[in-house]
């Protein structure tokens, strides 16, 4: 199938655009999709993976949404340097609402301030939507000073038909089932990922890159979470070509 509502998992079919506004940020702001669990996961698989010191380090996440990871993080070290993005001003008015404690501001990663000034660059469910994908990784690179880190989460291409269908079966909301569908479409498999880093412009600024595919949490995470995962219809986290992570770190000097 090659249309936008169906999969298609041979090519990359990008999304019409990258931001999410008007109605549609609504939408999915308010989406009845619980996503506590896999947002509770990640802040603590970033935990485990990024050896940056957890109180102090100048975190950044960008494309946040609704700022449920940034609050997540912020709950699990009480780190005052926590700052999280989106181009799209809806949702961040929604993640003001919501983590007034929260350093929130509106910007496109196309253009983003604070280059080179962050230790840690977090990318979640986001890097899907970027048309040009070695640019933007360039782009979230240059974020990231010398000697920290990038960590992005996204869905994965090349994912088993089976955990597609899994996935897809429990989510209630029907916008959200098309969404899932569309940015599976659009998202990169891990070995097209992986072709991005043997770009010279992407390689000579990184000093490591970690592909975790197919991608599991640890037990560890996955205890600490026994309390969401009773209450999860979906067992996404035990659907492990779904998604992948990919950890960067940025050259010293
Ligand atoms: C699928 S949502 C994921 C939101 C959040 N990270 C989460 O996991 O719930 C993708 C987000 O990326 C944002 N986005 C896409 N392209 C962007 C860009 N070029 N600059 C800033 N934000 C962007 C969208 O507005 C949207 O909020």
């Amino acid at each position: 199938m090659n249309s936008r509502e169906g999969l298609n998992l041979a090519v990359r079919i990008l999304e019409d655009e990258e931001i999410i506004t008007g109605d549609e940020a609504n939408k999915y702001a308010d989406r009845r999709d619980n996503r506590a669990l896999t947002t509770r996961l990640v802040a603590l698989d970033i935990l485990e993976k990024i050896p940056i010191k957890k109180v102090t380090g100048r975190v950044l996440e960008v494309c946040c949404g609704a700022g449920d990871l940034a609050n997540k993080l912020y709950r699990l070290t009480d780190n005052p340097n926590i700052r999280a993005t989106d181009g799209s001003p809806g949702l961040i008015e929604t993640a003001k609402v919501k983590y007034p404690h929260i350093n929130f501001s509106v910007a496109n990663v196309h253009n983003h301030l604070g280059r080179g000034k962050n230790d840690l660059v977090i990318c979640k469910d986001a890097f899907h939507h970027f048309s040009d994908p070695q640019k933007s990784l360039g782009e979230l690179l240059d974020l990231v000073s010398p000697g920290g880190y990038l960590y992005i989460f996204d869905l994965n291409r090349d994912c088993s038909p089976n955990h597609f269908q899994r996935r897809e079966q429990v989510i209630v909301d029907p916008n959200e089932k098309r969404r899932f569908i569309r940015s599976l479409n659009a998202s990169l498999t891990a070995v097209e990922f992986a072709e991005l880093l043997r770009k010279p412009e992407i390689y000579e600024i990184i000093s490591s890159a970690f592909i975790h595919y197919p991608f599991s949490f640890s037990d560890e995470a996955l205890a600490k979470s026994q309390d969401l995962i009773a209450k999860d219809e979906t067992s996404e986290y035990k659907l492990n070509t779904l998604s992948a992570v990919y950890v960067l770190q940025r050259r010293k000097r």
